[in-house]
């Protein structure tokens, strides 16, 4: 019997409370659980910038809510020219983070919204179309849970990278999306989670995800992933996206690259899991995609303390992109594209 896709979903990081935005800090998991509150946009921007929030949907749609921050604040301040205004706000908001185009296009789709908006408070439909675009993104979380753990054998073990969970989106994740859904119908018996330097959003965020749920979870220094694959004990690598190129070449979180080589290696199946906001069909391939550099620290340091000595330097890209023939199956909300081309993404997002 196929049980309800929609169990093991408890998780909201993201939430629009009375008249202003609350976000789950998640610099601070797995020691505290805690919501701050946003009134103000450029505070939000800052949010995304150093990760409160993080995760491609979950930064489109805390920036669609930003919006709806700006736009209270202008319309207060010149009600007559708030459009003009607001516009230096929403370009920092849309720069916080280069890399996930969720960002950029739910700016743009809020931008829409606006242009439409000629006369009286702005704020009643922007907050509308930024609770559609939430409530948009948790559906085709569970669309694509549905479509993606149908791929999967029973009492399979699978590995993922970072965390493309509940955390990462509206809700209910998007890799671990298909892992909650085949976790309900006894495909998934084990999940291995990449520990994922520097932030730890495998250790830190997939384990914690994992624990509430009540789905096992192993964790492993991602240099662990060949050997385990070696032992045969995962037959998927699932993960999420910031971005894929016109061509099917995927930007994720750094080392995502390296698990795919190694899964091609061993026979272990690669899923993309990312929603059409993810996919990019103005950038032609994933040369094309911007790759966001943070600081140095973030490598040479682990909470605050040095791990390296003075005078070493780092390089911290915090994505890489996996070409297109390491991709077995990309899932989205709106199907699967199996062996990824130019030809078969223009297909999916004509439909
Ligand atoms: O730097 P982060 O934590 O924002 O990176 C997140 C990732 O790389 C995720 O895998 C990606 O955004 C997909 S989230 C559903």
């Amino acid at each position: 019997m196929i049980q309800d896709t929609k169990t093991h979903d408890s998780l909201r990081p993201i939430r629009w409370f009375e008249d202003h935005l609350q976000l789950l800090d998640q610099r601070i998991l797995p020691q505290l659980v805690q919501m701050r509150d946003y009134e103000d946009v450029l505070e939000v921007a800052k949010a995304i910038t150093d990760m409160v929030v993080r995760g491609a949907p979950a930064i489109g749609i805390t920036a669609a809510y930003g919006v709806v921050l700006a736009a209270r604040s202008h319309f207060a301040q010149d009600a007559g020219n708030w459009q003009q205004t607001i516009q230096a706000d929403l370009e920092t908001l849309e720069n916080s983070r280069p890399t996930a185009i969720n960002l950029a296009w739910a700016v743009n789709r809020m931008k829409a919204v606006m242009v439409g908006i000629t006369s009286g408070d702005p704020v009643p439909r922007l907050l509308a179309e930024a609770q559609k675009i939430h409530a948009d993104d948790i559906a085709a979380n569970y669309k694509m849970g549905e479509l993606g753990a149908a791929h999967i054998a029973a009492n399979s073990g699978v590995i993922t990278h970072c965390n493309a969970g509940a955390l990462a989106t509206g809700g209910y994740g998007t890799a671990l999306g298909v892992i909650r859904a085949g976790f309900s119908r006894s495909k998934i018996s084990m999940v291995y989670a990449d520990e994922t330097r520097p932030w730890l959003q495998g250790a830190r965020l997939t384990a914690w995800e994992m624990v509430q749920e009540k789905i096992p979870v192993t964790l492993i220094a991602e240099g662990a992933a060949s050997y385990l694959m070696k032992q045969g004990k995962v037959s998927w690598a699932i993960v999420g996206s910031d971005r894929i190129a016109a061509n099917g070449d995927v930007a994720n979180k750094i080392g995502t690259y390296s698990l795919a080589v190694v899964a091609k290696r061993h026979g272990v199946k690669f899923m993309v899991v990312a929603p059409t906001s993810t996919v990019d069909m103005a950038t032609a391939d994933g040369d094309a995609i911007p790759i966001e550099l943070r600081s140095e620290d973030e490598i040479l340091r682990v909470g605050g303390n040095a791990i390296a000595p003075d005078g070493a330097r780092a390089w911290n890209p915090a994505f890489d992109v996996t070409p297109a023939e390491l991709v077995d199956i990309i899932v989205t909300e709106r199907g699967i594209v199996t062996n990824p081309t130019l030809k078969k993404m223009q297909e999916l997002m004509a439909k």
